[in-house]
């Protein structure tokens, strides 16, 4: 086994060590490139932060392509790059609101960073200070590569986010189904993003579920299903969460429904959501 691998089976032990206090790491992976990952990981972390007084560090894992920044209306200076070079995770982090925020980069500008791209140093990185959040929160890139994989499987939970569109179907099958062949990893939810309504959704996370049961026996949960809006091309635009452009858009209450039954908790009226925003200025744990 080579040294990659075992440090990677390390950390998967080590995520399953309860003992140990630490954030819950999320990954949001797809398969298909531009399903919805960074929207819906900016406005899941963003609403975890904001509404639900969780401490967040969203990270942009779309290392060469990364945009997050590009959706918080935030300047790229301090990026991942920085992080592989050798910097600490408190040095690079921005803030969006009461979001941490470590952001991707685009471009790479030599063969040397490429070789730097070390996903499981990163990992390590975000390990050392996990302490000090709830959730970290990973975008990921597009496709079934070697990062994408362990990202996936040293993190509690991935959602896998797919559309309607059946290549999209069919690549987030695929994702799922490495997942569990290489790794055995099953802590996985599905989300159908872009759909017309909840019936469309439902029967699409429905047919990856029993296509999962009846090839692999292997049957993953359901996260939820997420609407087409225009309010989300709309924000994107202008450079703005949809949480915080159209805070009552169909898109952002059913990913608020997701990070409700991610935290197990429910957001009863504003004025709760007003006191757990202080209680997160001041960094107390809820
Ligand atoms: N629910 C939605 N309704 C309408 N448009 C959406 C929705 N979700 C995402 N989009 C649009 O789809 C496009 C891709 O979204 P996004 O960048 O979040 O996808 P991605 O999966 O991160 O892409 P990539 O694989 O390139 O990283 C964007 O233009 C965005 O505005
Ligand atoms: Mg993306």
């Amino acid at each position: 086994m080579n040294i990659q691998a075992e440090k990677l089976i390390e950390l998967v032990k080590e995520r399953h060590n309860p003992k140990k206090r630490r954030a819950k790491f999320i990954c949001v992976a797809s398969g298909k490139g531009g399903v919805g990952k960074t929207n819906f990981s900016v406005n899941f972390s963003y609403i975890l932060s904001s509404i639900f007084g969780k401490r967040v560090l969203l990270l942009d894992g779309d290392v060469g392509l990364g945009n997050v920044h590009v959706l918080l209306g935030l300047s790229p200076d301090k990026n991942l790059k920085m992080l592989m070079k050798g910097a600490e995770v408190e040095d690079v982090i921005q803030h969006f609101e009461y979001l941490d925020v470590l952001l991707g980069f685009s471009g790479i500008d030599t063969f040397q960073e490429l070789e730097d791209l070390d996903v499981v140093t990163v990992i390590n990185k975000l390990e050392k200070i996990s302490d000090d959040y709830d959730f970290i929160v990973l975008d990921a890139s597009a496709g079934i590569n070697e990062n994408v994989l362990k990202f996936a499987v040293s993190s509690d939970t991935t959602y896998v986010i797919t559309t309607p569109e059946p290549t999209a179907i069919t690549d987030a099958y695929a994702l799922i189904k490495s997942l569990y062949k290489l790794y055995k990893y099953d802590s996985i939810k599905l989300v159908a993003n872009m759909c017309k309504n909840k019936n469309e959704g439902f029967s699409i996370l429905e047919r990856i579920r029993r296509s999962c049961e009846n090839f692999f026996s292997f049957r993953p949960k359901i996260a939820g299903v997420l609407p087409d809006s225009n309010n989300v091309k709309i924000s994107v635009r202008y450079r703005e969460p949809v949480a915080t452009a159209f805070p009552a858009d169909p898109y952002t209450l059913a990913i608020k429904e997701i990070a409700s039954l991610e935290t197990g908790e429910i957001v009863k009226d504003e004025s709760e959501s007003f006191w757990r925003k202080l209680k997160n200025f001041f960094k107390v744990k809820g």
